[in-house]
């Protein structure tokens, strides 16, 4: 064998390339970084909450008064972006979702307490309805239970409104209705906003069986029926491609794919059929919670499979990632890699 022969092209010969810790990471086309990543925080009606939620481990439901003390030593770590979800546990639900933009409701508090004491941390406000009507669904509803799309878009338009006068700097509706973009951004730019709040569209936002721990952290498991005349099947290529492009024209700031990794195809194509925009995704509570599941069954190592899984979204195109390990990874990224 040892005079063998063999015709094999040198291109063919590729571990030279990655033989040590400095080539391998030399091998991406872009690094996990601080600025990439946004934090989820849900924020409920009673000042003085801090109660764990089974289901996402390590996060809690937040009161007002545990806001600042809560975040103060993340900003320290490099904390560069949050999205406040609201979980109304006293506030009156009703019809139309009157809680949302209540003045004294925890998001307003919120955002006025994280603009006034941390000025250098971008404040996004999730704006749907389904953690404020008493049926549980994103939208208002005809008699017959089904979606009524005008007076929805019309309302949450006008909670969108409200967090941006309470100082968002964002505003990330994830309703999936038909026509909100364009009434969210129209509403914003008449009001005098146009310029001083980022539209962010949940535009590929699919059914998923994954958002059962946030349903039980939120208080937003609905009534009656599901989601599924209003969020995309999760076969629909066609339509999420549909939802990205009407979205980017209807004036979204940003787009977004959600889930993340059972969606990295759509995320990919995305970051082609609209490349003109940041593009983010979500790694939604089921997929926390699956990794942490994984890790403490011993199947995998947490912080391990928490890489793998946001650089592929990376890998597939994002340029932020809204994801509960945001606290965690503010830690690793510092550690030597
Ligand atoms: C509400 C909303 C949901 C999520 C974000 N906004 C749940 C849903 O549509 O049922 C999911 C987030 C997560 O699972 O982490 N419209
Ligand atoms: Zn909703």
């Amino acid at each position: 064998m040892s005079d063998a022969q063999y015709d094999i092209p040198r291109g063919a010969y590729l571990q030279g390339g990655y033989n040590t810790a400095l080539t391998q990471r030399l091998q991406a086309e872009r690094h996990l970084t601080k600025d990439m990543l946004m934090y989820p925080i849900f924020l409920t009606d009673d000042p003085e909450a801090e109660v764990t939620i089974a289901s996402l481990p390590g996060q809690k439901r937040w009161g007002i008064n545990k806001l600042h003390g809560f975040l103060e030593p993340l900003v320290r770590k490099g904390l560069r972006s949050v999205i406040l979800f609201g979980v109304p546990l006293k506030a009156q639900k009703d019809y139309r979702g009157t809680p949302a933009d209540d003045q004294e409701g925890p998001v307003i508090q919120g955002v006025k307490l994280i603009r006034s004491s941390f000025p250098d941390v971008t404040v996004s406000c999730d704006v749907c309805l389904c953690e404020y009507t008493d049926h549980g669904h994103c939208g208002l509803l005809r008699d017959d239970g089904t979606i009524d799309p005008p007076p929805s878009v019309a309302r949450i338009a006008e909670v969108a409104l409200a967090y941006a006068e309470a100082g968002a700097h964002m505003v990330a509706p994830s309703d999936m209705m038909d026509g909100r973009i364009g009434a969210i951004k129209d509403y914003l730019t008449r009001s005098g906003y146009g310029n001083r709040c980022c539209l962010m569209a949940y535009s590929a936002k699919f059914a998923s069986g994954c958002y059962g721990p946030f349903r039980e952290a939120a208080g937003s498991v609905p009534n009656f029926g599901n989601r599924r005349c209003y969020q995309l099947p999760p076969n629909a290529r066609g339509l999420a491609k549909r939802a990205l492009l009407r979205d980017a024209s209807e004036g979204a700031d940003i787009l977004m794919v959600k889930p993340a990794t059972p969606y990295l195809d759509i995320l990919a194509e995305a970051r082609i059929i609209t490349p003109n925009h940041p593009l983010a995704c979500y790694q939604v509570s089921g997929e926390f919670a699956m990794v942490h599941a994984g890790a403490r069954a011993g199947v995998f190592d947490l912080k391990q499979m928490a890489f793998e899984t946001v650089e592929g979204m990376l890998r597939a195109g994002a340029t932020l990632v809204l994801t509960y390990f945001t606290p965690d990874f503010l830690e690793w990224l510092d550690e030597p890699r």
